[in-house]
């Protein structure tokens, strides 16, 4: 892979738009679970959900296209370096393919009980959701810590295209 000295500006404004959506998301599913039993013809579950099941899911097939379109520029751009050296450079390289693990799986996991009928994957969808959430909130933490405490350029190379 390809090392710069910092992200392109479409590697940033991918970066923002897909957490804005996954948070977005995150927020607005409470009733899919519903909305998934009568989408799947459960004569059980006809009273509708209170929100509109079609948002929750484009939103998760558009962060889907997002993340791909990423893994592929991150593949023909490359990315910088971790900034730290030894294990705390590798945590960071592992956080982030842990973030893309969850990134990919948690949308694959809802079009496969969506789209693919598979109930059972429900369940793994919401854990997926919740774990990428964790994971992310810890994430933006270690870059806040970077910006106000350690005083080094890792946030400002998620906002500024070199
Ligand atoms: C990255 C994007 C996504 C996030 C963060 C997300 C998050 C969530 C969360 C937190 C729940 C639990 C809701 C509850 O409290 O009942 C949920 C449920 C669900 N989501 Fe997603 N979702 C995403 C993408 C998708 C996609 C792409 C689809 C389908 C195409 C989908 C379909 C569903 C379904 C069917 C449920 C109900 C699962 C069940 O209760 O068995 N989601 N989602
Ligand atoms: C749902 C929310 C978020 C997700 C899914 C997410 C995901 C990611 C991923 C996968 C990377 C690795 C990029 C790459 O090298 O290809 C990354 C980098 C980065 N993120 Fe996030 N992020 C989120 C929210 C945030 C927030 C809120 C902040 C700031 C407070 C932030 C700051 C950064 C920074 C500074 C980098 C670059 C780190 C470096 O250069 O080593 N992220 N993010």
């Amino acid at each position: 892979m390809k090392t710069r000295t910092g992200y392109s500006g479409l590697q940033i404004l991918l970066h923002w738009a897909t957490a804005v959506l996954v948070v977005f998301n995150w927020f607005y599913s409470d009733g899919m679970g519903r909305a998934l039993r009568a989408h799947l013809g459960d004569a059980a579950s006809s009273r509708p959900p209170s929100m509109n099941p079609d948002i929750h899911v484009w939103t998760g097939v558009v962060v889907l296209g997002l993340v791909l379109l990423r893994l592929a520029l991150r593949a023909v751009q490359g990315t910088p370096r971790a900034v730290s050296d030894g294990w705390v450079g590798r945590a960071a390289v592992w956080g982030h393919r842990l973030l893309y693990v969850l990134l990919l799986a948690t949308p694959l996991l809802g079009i496969a009980a969506w789209f693919g009928g598979v109930k059972a994957l429900g369940d793994p969808h919401e854990l997926a959701a919740d774990a990428l959430l964790w994971v992310a909130g810890a994430h933006a933490i270690v870059a806040l810590w970077h910006h106000h405490v350690l005083h080094d350029r890792v946030l400002l190379r998620m906002v500024r295209p070199e």
